[in-house]
């Protein structure tokens, strides 16, 4: 029997790729820092019957009108904003992404980001390895206090609740907007719904998990950071693009926030010589959210696990255009 054919868009450990090789005619694009171009990703897809994508893969009706086999696209991210939904549901191709396993990784991510921006550790840490730790001084390097603050925390989803337990830990004020009222957070963490405007005033750490949607892109302008208390911290872990990134950098030079910790761009990835890069307030990272072996591999495992729900004809656990209702056989 012809084994149905995959093909990688990235570098993959060979433990996921032996799994793979089972069942599947596999074929992997071997770097591991740079993207599969886009002409061979067209060329590909057409012999494909199924893709395991990231992120920086974009799916679209071009991509999908080449893709006469396709029957999944099997995307290593809980986000699947770079695929054109309607589209692989017009080309009856299923979509699948890989939540909950990276639920409290990123939520460690996101609250380590947060730690991290208001102790200043990026910058302590170079002061000693740039030689510069001449003595002990009163107020070198003091951040502020994250413990009985309020966050704020934009997109109550799987991984802002799980950053609201963690804030629960540190005896935080928890407030939260999000489409629409989580009662376990209200319940079990005290968290408190507000309308966005009142979260910016009253937040001392902003932080933003909501996904990138047509209704989110370009949330966050100037006059939302104008809003914020001129000592609020703002932290993005979720898409660059839901932040309108001149303002958050006109924010950060004016003095309106004090600081930022981003893990997303608008651009990925930043150019070295972006201007938010030159800032001493910035703790820049290059998207690790999920980035932990455990977490990788469980999202690589899920991948797979959706590949072979397909091809045994059952449906895939982390369908994601449930609107497909039947599969091509
Ligand atoms: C990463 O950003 C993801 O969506 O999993």
């Amino acid at each position: 029997m012809v084994k149905p054919y995959v093909y990688v868009t990235r570098k993959l450990p060979d433990i996921i790729i032996s799994r793979l090789r089972k069942r599947y005619e596999v074929e992997i694009w071997p770097e591991e820092e740079i993207p599969v171009p886009r002409k061979l990703l067209l060329e590909k897809v057409k012999t494909a019957d199924a893709l395991i994508s990231v992120i920086s893969d974009k799916l679209d009706e071009e991509l999908f009108s080449h893709a006469t086999q396709l029957r999944v696209a099997a995307n290593m991210a809980v986000g699947y904003d770079n695929i054109d939904l309607a589209a692989a549901s017009r080309h009856q191709i299923a979509v699948c992404n890989t939540p909950d396993v990276l639920t409290d990784t990123t939520a460690d991510l996101t609250f380590a980001l947060l730690l991290a921006t208001a102790r200043r550790m990026i910058e302590a840490a170079d002061f000693v390895k740039q030689n510069q730790w001449k003595s002990w001084s009163p107020m070198q390097l003091v951040g502020v206090d994250v413990h009985h603050k309020t966050i704020g925390i934009v997109g109550m989803g799987k991984i802002g609740t799980a950053v609201a337990k963690r804030a629960a830990g540190f005896d935080m004020d928890i407030i939260y907007h999000n489409r629409s009222r989580h009662e376990v957070a209200e319940e079990m963490l005290g968290a408190r719904y507000c309308t966005f405007d009142e979260l910016l005033e009253q937040a001392d750490f902003v932080i933003c998990l909501a996904p990138l949607t047509e209704q989110t892109k370009g949330l966050f302008q100037r006059e939302h950071f104008q809003k914020m208390k001129k000592d609020a911290i703002f932290i993005n872990a979720s898409r660059g693009p839901i932040i309108n990134e001149r303002a958050l950098l006109e924010a950060l030079q004016a003095g309106e926030i004090a600081a930022a910790g981003l893990d997303v761009f608008e651009q990925e990835p930043i150019a070295a010589n972006h201007p938010l890069l030159a800032l001493d307030n910035i703790v820049a990272l290059p998207h690790i959210g999920s980035a932990t072996k455990e977490t990788r591999l469980a999202m690589m495992e899920v991948c797979c696990d959706n590949l072979d729900a397909i091809f045994d004809g059952r449906p895939p656990k982390t369908l994601v255009n449930k609107d497909l209702l039947s599969f091509r056989s």
